[in-house]
């Protein structure tokens, strides 16, 4: 029997698979981006008050009305846009289907939909699954991750009916500027194009880079789906809770998709969700400190053992060039002996570009989401592992 084109056009996940290799080889899993220590406390109490309280049928299909209110409640004063929470938000099974809907509703095959990469190995599998074809358009690395601006505007053709965007962004860590994204308006503008915009680490931000919304821009208030969830920001990444906010009409057409898809996200969880939006302003000045600590402390270990990193902005990601550590192996081959001889996993960096590209040979993502322990763990066995690579601490004086 053959399976679809659809399903055969793209692989399964280098990042999770990363995940299972790592767990079958024992290895410190600094692959897959998600926190090894717990949620907080609050969370766990909504939540089961939450199953207690009832919450265990299906909740209205866009979203439990608590949660779209405090979800609208949240985007005027965090990302500065204007929510309706019954005409704007629609709440989904976390950041992955709200992206995949808004391409399913919005998209026709045939449509050209430009990527940025390095990108999240997602977007182009979402790109196919709604029919449209993905345009990867590699941002210069050698310069901060810029847009090559003319180039951008040929990329853009009478095909092109949507932008993926993810600020602050995974894996490069850049967190696009004011001014790069009134270019992008104007360009989305110009060309009737679609803004998809992947925000889902808004809150986790360095050395006062500040997160800007590309829908605040009253341009692109009808043209963009605002897509973030609570994954990372809350640290549960196995609730499945994430959300769209969009203009009227492209709200009804992702709620149809949503609902056909999926139905709803878990109801007692929404529940609680609305519960981690009511969290003082406290808990994200600790968040931001405490991914700092742990982003300076991966970074200098990193390029002590020998890495060339990109110092992130944003996110919970370094993005490491290992050529002199081995300038043989490419780079999957890399992450994964890394994993099998020395208990280490990250994800190799072919996959955050499209097939055709070889600019992620050499490359390898390592993620800072993880206790202390972990990242110093996950030291010592990279220290062992390039022995006569690694650089003295520096001395002082
Ligand atoms: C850029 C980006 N978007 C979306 C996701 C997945 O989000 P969710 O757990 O809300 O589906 C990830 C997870 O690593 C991510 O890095």
């Amino acid at each position: 029997m053959k399976v679809s084109t659809k399903a055969e056009s793209f692989t399964e996940s280098v990042i999770r698979g990363m995940t299972r290799l790592a767990t079958k080889h024992n290895a410190v899993n600094l692959a897959q981006g998600f926190p090894d220590f717990s949620c907080p406390e609050e969370l766990k109490q909504a939540a089961s008050r939450a199953l207690f309280e009832d919450y265990n049928q299906y909740s209205v299909t866009w979203g439990a009305p608590v949660l779209r209110e405090a979800i609208a409640s949240k985007e005027k004063t965090y990302n500065k846009i204007q929510a309706d929470p019954e005409k704007n938000v629609v709440v989904t099974c976390g950041t992955t289907e709200a992206m995949v809907a808004s391409q399913i509703a919005l998209l026709e095959p045939g449509d050209e939909i430009v990527i940025f990469s390095p990108h999240y190995e997602n977007y182009a599998p979402d790109a196919v699954i709604s029919g449209a074809k993905p345009r990867y358009f590699e941002l210069e690395e050698e310069n901060g991750f810029s847009i090559d601006e003319e180039k951008l505007k040929k990329t853009f053709n009478s095909k092109t009916r949507g932008l993926v965007l993810n600020t602050p962004n995974n894996p490069s860590g850049k967190v696009f500027t004011k001014k790069e994204l009134k270019f992008l308006a104007d360009l989305c503008c110009d060309h009737d194009v679609f803004c998809f915009t992947d925000e889902i680490y808004e809150h986790i931000l360095y050395d006062e880079h500040e997160h800007i919304s590309i829908g605040s821009i009253p341009s692109m208030r009808d043209r963009t789906v605002t897509i973030s969830g609570f994954s990372k920001t809350y640290s549960v990444t196995g609730w499945r809770v994430g959300y769209t906010i969009a203009e009227e009409k492209l709200s009804d057409a992702i709620k149809k998709i949503h609902d056909f898809l999926t139905v709803g996200a878990p109801h007692p969880l929404q529940i609680a969700c609305a519960q981690a939006l009511a969290l003082p302003e406290s808990y994200y000045v600790t968040l931001r400190q405490e991914y700092q600590k742990k982003r300076d402390m991966l970074l200098s270990s990193l390029e002590r053992i020998g890495f060339g990193c990109v110092k992130p902005f944003g996110a919970y990601y370094i993005w490491c060039d290992y050529s002199e550590l081995d300038s043989k192996s490419d780079d999957v081959r890399f992450a994964t002996n890394l994993v099998k001889k020395y208990g280490v996993a990250g994800v190799p960096g072919s996959s955050f570009f499209g097939k055709n590209s070889n600019k992620g040979n050499k490359k390898i993502r390592f993620t800072f989401s993880k206790k202390i322990g972990t990242l110093e763990e996950a030291t010592l066995r990279l220290e062992s592992a390039f022995a006569t690579k690694v650089r003295p601490p520096a001395t002082i004086g």
